[in-house]
């Protein structure tokens, strides 16, 4: 079966399809399962679609999937078939009608007040490291509205694929809102962590907070004794260090290779793991 997914910045499609799923095709019937970091909710609608017996619980911290997840597709459906039909197309180079593609943007966000709707919408049309870095200024976009990025004539299967998405969403058991250290993890049988990499900044999120090596940790140490858990990393020497120090031993181990850009590649890193008992060596709190 294929994997649903769409298009976000730092969703785990392939290591889902690669590493995730044989672990969950694994486990015994019933068992509880929390996707701590949804993203964009892909790893717990993936659980639920490939194993319904499993109940399975979702972390929306930025509450991406709600309403406003279909008013911003309906949005951009809207602002394609204008495209479309005015015969602008999409390109790597700047939009060969700036102001008429600027004009029929304007047309459809007007009226919007959530700042969350604007700049998802808007950043189909804005250079694509922009969008990357989430180097959007929410108050002043309009100069930066240059790009067609995706085919207008293909955006209604991007669109179908988002309801598919959506509705395939409403089938996890519980989706929760809170930061990770409100949550009771001795609940869950298999605890899945793909959190914001160490020491990042994270502005393409909606709530953009800093994610620090001590979060991290801190996640980790959260990790009942003898559970099993599956964490994602880019920093292989890094995280393997935090794993000695936490008492963590990696069961298995998978990399997948990343392209950042033009030509550059990085690497991915997932691992299964067990928390063992033992003392810590450090202290974050
Ligand atoms: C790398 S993304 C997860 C991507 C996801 N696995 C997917 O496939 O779409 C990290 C997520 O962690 C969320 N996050 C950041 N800080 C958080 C916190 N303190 N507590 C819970 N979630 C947080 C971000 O908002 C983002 O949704």
């Amino acid at each position: 079966m294929s994997v649903l997914a769409i298009g976000y910045s730092g969703n785990k499609r392939v290591e889902y399809r690669n590493f995730v799923r044989e672990i969950i095709n694994d486990l015994p019937k019933n068992s509880k399962v929390i996707d701590v970091f949804g993203g964009s909710g892909l790893i717990a609608i993936n659980v639920k679609r490939d194993r319904p017996d499993l109940i399975v619980t979702l972390n929306d911290f930025d509450n991406f999937l709600s309403d406003e997840y279909m008013e911003i597709n309906d949005i951009k459906k809207r602002i394609y078939e204008d495209l479309k039909n005015a015969d602008l197309h999409a390109s790597d180079r700047k939009c060969e009608n700036v102001e008429l593609l600027q004009k029929i943007i304007l047309s459809h966000i007007k009226n919007v007040t959530s700042k969350r709707v604007i700049r998802d919408v808007i950043r189909d049309f804005m250079f694509s490291s922009k969008d990357a870095c989430g180097n959007i200024d929410i108050n002043n976009y309009v100069n930066d509205l240059l790009y067609i990025r995706k085919i207008p004539e293909k955006y209604v299967k991007i669109y179908d694929n988002a309801i598919i998405y959506f509705e395939a969403s409403k089938k996890i058991d519980n989706i929760i809102h809170c930061d990770y250290s409100n949550i009771n993890l001795c609940e869950y049988d298999l605890i899945i962590l793909d959190p914001p990499y160490l020491n990042s900044s994270q502005k393409q999120y909606n709530k953009e907070m800093f994610f620090s090596v001590a979060d991290t940790i801190n996640i980790i140490q959260q990790i009942p004794t003898d559970r099993k858990f599956i964490l994602f990393n880019q920093n292989h020497k890094d995280i393997i260090k935090i794993f000695e120090i936490l008492h963590v031993k990696v069961i298995k181990e998978n990399k997948t290779l990343r392209s950042m850009c033009h030509n550059t590649l990085r690497d991915d890193w997932a691992f299964y793991c067990v928390r063992l008992s033992g003392k810590c060596e450090i202290s974050t709190s």
